[in-house]
């Protein structure tokens, strides 16, 4: 089944994505998995499972039951925001919003029978290069503030797999300008392997090696 067919026949769980959002990280996995990318998968700030449910699908479809796949959130919300995340337009996005616990997103994989990621529950300023798999073939970040975004680059891009693919969400989102600033920051940090592409697709950025 193709991830457009998965879209068609699943619910989205939560409305922290939506099917058009959807439409450019799974099809860029899809890519990743067709070109035989070697490597986990990883998604850093998966809420309530909306996206890890259907990355699932997308695994379990291509036959690839036993590729690696972890996912990464404090379970406890938003962090605070830093100076970088300023926006007239983001007065929604406050610490200890959008909060699930561990056992709601495992228990939505329970719900879909399907087989549950590797779950860390840290922030991810406390993660270690030793929780991250290594390669890591396709990343999802989807962490919202400047420095959730910051962070979750400085532990997924050293460890991408040659042809493997960044998507990063809220990149071209007005009240959420701390995620561009991250990616700029980050990029223009001396000694950072440089990308080869970074598009822009339905405000999400696309980067690959
Ligand atoms: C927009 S939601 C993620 C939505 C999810 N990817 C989906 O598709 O439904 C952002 C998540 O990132 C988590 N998060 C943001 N910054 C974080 C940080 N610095 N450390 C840990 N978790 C973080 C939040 O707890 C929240 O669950």
């Amino acid at each position: 089944m193709t991830y457009r067919e998965l879209l068609a026949k699943y619910p989205i769980i939560s409305n922290q994505i939506d099917a058009q959002g959807l439409g450019v990280v799974l099809s860029q996995l899809e890519n990743v998995l067709a070109a035989g990318v070697d490597g986990a998968v990883v998604e850093l700030g998966c809420y309530r499972g909306s996206t890890s449910l259907f990355i699932r699908r997308v695994l379990d479809a291509a036959g690839q039951l036993d590729r690696p796949f972890h996912v990464y959130d404090s379970f406890a919300g938003l962090p605070p925001k830093t100076i970088q995340d300023a926006s007239g337009a983001g007065s929604d996005f406050v610490a200890g919003e959008l909060s699930v616990s561990k056992r709601d997103f495992l228990h939505e994989f329970k719900h879909a029978s399907l087989k549950p990621p590797r779950v860390h529950k840290r922030w991810f300023s406390h993660l270690t290069p030793e929780d991250l798999p290594e390669p890591i073939a396709f990343a999802f970040l989807d962490g919202d503030f400047y420095e959730s975004i910051y962070d979750s680059l400085k532990l997924v891009w050293p460890r991408l797999a040659p042809g493997g693919t960044v998507v990063i969400d809220d990149y071209s989102r007005e009240a959420l300008p701390g995620v561009a600033r991250a990616v700029r920051d980050y990029f223009e940090q001396p000694g950072t392997q440089p990308y080869g592409r970074l598009q822009v697709l339905h405000n999400r950025a696309v980067i690959t090696a």
